[in-house]
């Protein structure tokens, strides 16, 4: 099987099991608790039937879609993704580049591996940076000051991490509690010589896995603990809906609210000024047992889909899960696992063949419900419900 073209979101993860060592896919793959909200954030949107219309003009597609005043070749987002650059070398600069072949947006996570300053290098094409709220709120306003004049146009502030998930494959991998990888030193040496060619790739060639954007406050520290602690510390539990209006004063680009799961909730986001918000329960890795966002997205779509630009994601993993998305009421997805994934498999180059796989399903789901161009899918994509 090692021969086999990847064909499907999966076949990545399934490269990446066997390339990463166990910490860091069983980090990436996991979810919270007994991983309940997980399995039906996929099974949700598989169950979300579509609605074949044929002898419908075929022969011109369209994918692209326009979000907030921007063109994108397929709605489809690059999620910020904590860690995420430690699947390859440098990996969200890889991300990045393919995110901008595809033509879609790429989000930098805070707790990112590279700088954003390292990312704008890229290209210049904007790109979108997420925020978790710090207590020192001197450190937020100079990191949004560094993101406005390193390219980034659109800030995600992401409100689901009051508290942290209980992740119990993280538990067992020693990499909860604030100890990271090294919180089992001697199984973690084992782990990284069984696989051999991340640790020299990210390992020995990688070049620095602190925390890319926190750097230049975790003074003098080549210890990545140094970061997992300044940040653990750094994390701010208190914040509510008036830090959100701080927010919308001294961030002067779109801001986008990620983490909402709940219809007044919703409407709230809209009433505090957010240009759009994002219907996620954070891939499943915090609260156990929430609602799929496959479930909330058309009824958060009732309450407030006229008012405000609704992303979604959480177990989306096809061209035919961006149509079902775009059905229920958002603009576009997003995918956290599939890019940290397909960058683990076969750096950019895995990545890009991955964004194209997904595209080319979504010109087949959008050729067979009858509705050619992206723009126009509705609800009368699917079979009524
Ligand atoms: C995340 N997610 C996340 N979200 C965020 O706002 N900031 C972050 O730093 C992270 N970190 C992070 C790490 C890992 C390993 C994962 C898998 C996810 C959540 C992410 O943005 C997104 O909401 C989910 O990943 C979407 O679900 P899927 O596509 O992974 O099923």
């Amino acid at each position: 099987s090692l021969n086999l073209l990847p064909a499907s979101v999966d076949d990545f993860r399934r490269v990446a099991e066997r390339r990463l060592p166990r910490f860091l896919f069983d980090y990436i793959d996991g979810g919270a608790g007994a991983e309940v909200t997980l399995r039906r954030n996929t099974a949700d949107w598989e169950a979300v039937q579509l609605n074949q219309k044929v002898l419908v003009d075929a022969s011109r597609m369209d994918t692209s879609v326009e979000l907030f005043g921007q063109k994108l070749a397929m709605p489809l987002v690059l999620a910020p993704v904590g860690m995420g650059g430690m699947t390859a070398r440098r990996g969200e600069v890889q991300a990045k580049r393919a995110a901008d072949k595809a033509g879609i947006p790429f989000c930098l996570s805070t707790v990112g591996i590279c700088p954003m300053e390292e990312v704008s290098q890229v290209s210049p094409t904007p790109f979108w940076f997420q925020l978790y709220m710090l207590k020192d709120r001197g450190v937020v306003q100079d990191i949004l000051n560094r993101a406005a004049a390193h390219g980034v146009d659109t800030l995600v502030f992401t409100i689901d991490l009051a508290v942290l998930g209980t992740r119990y494959r993280d538990i067992r991998n020693g990499m909860a509690g604030g100890l990271g990888p090294w919180g089992r030193l001697r199984s973690g040496v084992i782990d990284y010589m069984l696989h051999p060619r991340w640790a020299v790739d990210v390992g020995l060639r990688g070049g620095p896995h602190g925390f890319g954007n926190i750097a230049p406050y975790v003074q003098q520290s080549k210890n990545p603990r140094d970061y997992l602690n300044w940040t653990g510390s750094q994390f701010d539990s208190s914040v509510t809906w008036t830090d959100i209006e701080w927010l919308r004063q001294v961030w002067p680009g779109k801001l986008v609210l990620k983490g909402i799961l709940d219809v007044a909730d919703a409407r709230d986001a809209v009433r505090v000024g957010a240009d759009g918000l994002i219907v996620s329960n954070h891939g499943g890795r915090q609260l156990d047992g929430v609602a799929s966002t496959a479930t909330m997205l058309p009824r958060i779509a009732d309450a407030v889909g006229d008012q405000t630009t609704l992303l979604v994601d959480g177990g989306i993993r096809s061209g035919q899960d961006l149509v079902r998305a775009l059905a229920l009421g958002a603009k576009a997805a997003l995918v956290g696992r599939p890019w940290v994934m397909a960058l683990a498999a076969g750096g950019e180059a895995a990545l890009t063949r991955m964004l194209g796989l997904i595209k080319q399903d979504m010109r087949t789901a959008l050729g067979l419900t009858g509705i050619p161009n992206a723009r126009d899918v509705t609800r009368a994509a699917l079979l009524e419900q």
